[in-house]
């Protein structure tokens, strides 16, 4: 037997017992004629003692213990004369009278600690060095007891667990695929699937009801901190609902995971926010609702100060923020780099400070009067002692630079506190998308969303202004979900193709098989998709999904550990039919 306890189990009552532990040497200490060893496993961390007056041998095999060895100690658990208040182990160590070298280790490339001095591309290349690190291994813990928790509250509400295949042809998620070719089927691919969104609606063809996956998806496209290659979502899908059907059903399992996982309780329903008003007052269709400091157009109020860049400009829109008026000159110029920077892209910011004594200061003092800058204040709600940041431009952009510059500050003053959670549902988001590279529309979610009743005599006229039953589940500036009501009238859906220029031949080719279950008795079905690292991520207050992963990705999409991707030999491309062209330098 290795082990009658872990090295987290022993306390106090434990005292006098004669035990044995196995696990991995934290760090030893020699202090005179006494050695304490740190032995770790995934329960914790206890105290091995060896006393070189009663027994040498002993003591000096101790002594030659390197960190990560792997070892068994027996002996006597003893009450500690010095206490450690931060180990939970910390009262007790363990007089050793056996000890058996398991597996000697090779000096790790970092230290094994929570705070440990290895760089993120050794950490991820010796990821399982990395994942002995309780700071890490407590985000997988978490990870698997939010799962768990999933699966309960899941499994509570009748929905049962099906998986899809993972080697798919192309679903319509808008982000590129990766593909696999096919040795049997020579010049074939598969794809992998971005998501299983084809497959859980022909599980509401074959009556399965309610259906849930916790679902590997894959995707290519440009990683950043919330985006991986190669995620994980909690994929659900219901039939005979309603858009309210759906948005209780999984209110109700982000409550139950919040109460479960950090004991919070959420008073009343989550906010419900139209895309339109996300837009307009936070520049986002994932706004950060921890704070204010929502847009004020000024456009109207700007009007009459002959200063062009204003006048030129379609969309003219500020935020106050609070106490910030003594901000000086190198902060505010801090500021507009920070709007200029190219992922921004706003051309230059605009400042007024609202001075104690009712007075305002500006950047534009030149082009306005003090009444003027008085009627922007008034719009903003200003008061003495705030700061009004505005910029302007084309709607879109500076809308969204204007959140950009809304978050930082929103960070600076410490008002996105990671222990306060806002949650809010966006809704009514436009069915299409206008893409002026290819002079046709989009579907802004998926193809199969469902055109809000009401708006579905636009389709005709007017399909930009079409809003959808879609819907997304925001946190803190985050979207940790979103699903729509799927489309299961044929007719309406050869309206939505042709609105989105996809010829007969093309919906039949991509989606044939399920328009072709849809002719035999489909369900009006509609679900949603959590993403689970997002969630995970957004519980263990982690700033990128990595940390939740157990081998995740690199920003260019690497395992530096398995070192993929790889290349293939000839012998293998041969067999898949497939010739190399050099990539372009
Ligand atoms: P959607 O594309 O919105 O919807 O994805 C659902 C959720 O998955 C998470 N997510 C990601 N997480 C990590 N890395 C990524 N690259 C990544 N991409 C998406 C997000 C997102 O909210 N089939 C539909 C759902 C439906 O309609 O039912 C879908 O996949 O948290």
């Amino acid at each position: 037997m290795y082990r009658t306890h872990t090295c987290g189990e022993l306390r106090i009552s434990d005292v006098e017992k004669i035990v044995t532990l196995s696990g991995w040497v934290q760090r030893s200490r020699k202090m005179g004629g006494m050695t304490f060893v740190d032995v770790r496993d995934r329960y914790g961390i206890t105290q091995l003692v060896f006393n070189q007056d009663m027994n040498t041998d002993l003591c000096d095999k101790a002594n030659k213990l390197g960190r990560e060895w792997v070892i068994q100690a027996t002996g006597t658990v003893l009450a500690r004369s010095n206490k450690n208040t931060n180990l939970p182990t910390g009262e007790i160590e363990l007089m050793v009278d056996e000890l058996n070298i398991i597996n000697a280790a090779e000096t790790p490339p970092f230290t094994i600690e929570d705070e440990t001095d290895g760089g993120d591309d050794i950490r991820m290349k010796y990821r399982y060095l990395d994942l002995r690190r309780g700071s890490v291994r407590r985000n997988l813990e978490l990870r698997h007891k939010i799962t768990m928790a999933v699966r309960q509250y899941l499994d509570k509400q009748n929905f049962i667990e099906v998986e899809t295949p993972i080697l798919i042809g192309s679903t319509p998620e808008g982000a590129r695929d990766f593909v696999v070719p096919s040795r049997m089927n020579p010049g074939e691919f598969y794809a992998l699937p971005q998501s299983p969104q084809l497959f859980k609606q022909l599980l509401m063809v074959a009556g399965f009801d309610r259906y849930f996956q916790i679902a590997k998806c894959f995707r290519d496209e440009d990683l950043r901190a919330d985006r991986q290659p190669e995620f994980t979502q909690i994929d659900c899908e219901m039939s005979f609902v309603e858009q309210e059907d759906v948005l209780l059903n999984f209110e109700g399992m982000a409550k139950y995971l919040f109460k479960e996982i950090k004991n919070i309780d959420f008073e009343g329903d989550f906010v419900r926010m139209t895309w339109a008003d996300a837009m307009k007052n936070y520049g986002s269709d994932k706004p950060d609702l921890r704070f204010g400091m929502t847009f004020v157009e000024l456009k109207d109020l700007t009007a009459g100060g002959d200063f062009i860049v204003f006048d030129s400009a379609d969309y003219v829109a500020a935020i106050c923020a609070t106490g910030c008026a003594s901000y000086t000159r190198k902060q505010l110029d801090e500021l507009t780099d920070f709007v200029k920077r190219p992922q921004i892209g706003a051309k230059g910011l605009v400042y007024v400070r609202c001075e104690a004594d009712g007075s305002f200061k500006s950047s534009v003092d030149k082009f306005y009067t003090q009444d003027h800058l008085k009627t922007w204040a008034e719009a903003c709600n200003a008061k003495p002692g705030d700061l009004i940041l505005i910029l302007c431009g084309d709607e879109m952009k500076t809308q969204k630079a204007l959140c950009e510059l809304r978050l930082e500050m929103g960070s600076r003053l410490g008002l996105r506190d990671k222990n306060v959670f806002a949650p809010l549902w966006v809704i009514d988001f436009p069915m299409f998308e206008w893409d002026e590279e290819s002079q046709r529309y989009f579907a802004m979610h998926h193809p199969f969303t469902s055109p809000k009743p009401e708006d579905i005599p636009l389709l005709e006229s007017n399909p930009g202004a079409v809003r959808a039953n879609a819907y997304d589940m925001v946190i803190n500036g985050v979207e940790l979900g979103g699903g729509s009501i799927r489309i299961f009238d044929s007719k309406l859906q050869s309206k939505a193709f042709d609105i989105m220029g996809f010829t007969r031949e093309r919906a039949e080719s991509q989606f044939g098989f399920l328009m072709n279950a849809f002719k035999f008795g489909a369900p009006p079905h509609g679900g949603l998709a959590f993403g689970l690292d997002r969630f995970v991520s957004m519980l263990a207050g982690l700033d990128s999904i990595r940390d939740c992963m157990a081998f995740p990705k690199n920003n260019s999409g690497r395992d530096v550990m398995c070192d993929a991707p790889s290349r293939i030999d000839n012998a293998q491309l041969e067999e898949l039919y497939l010739e190399l062209k050099q990539p372009n330098k």
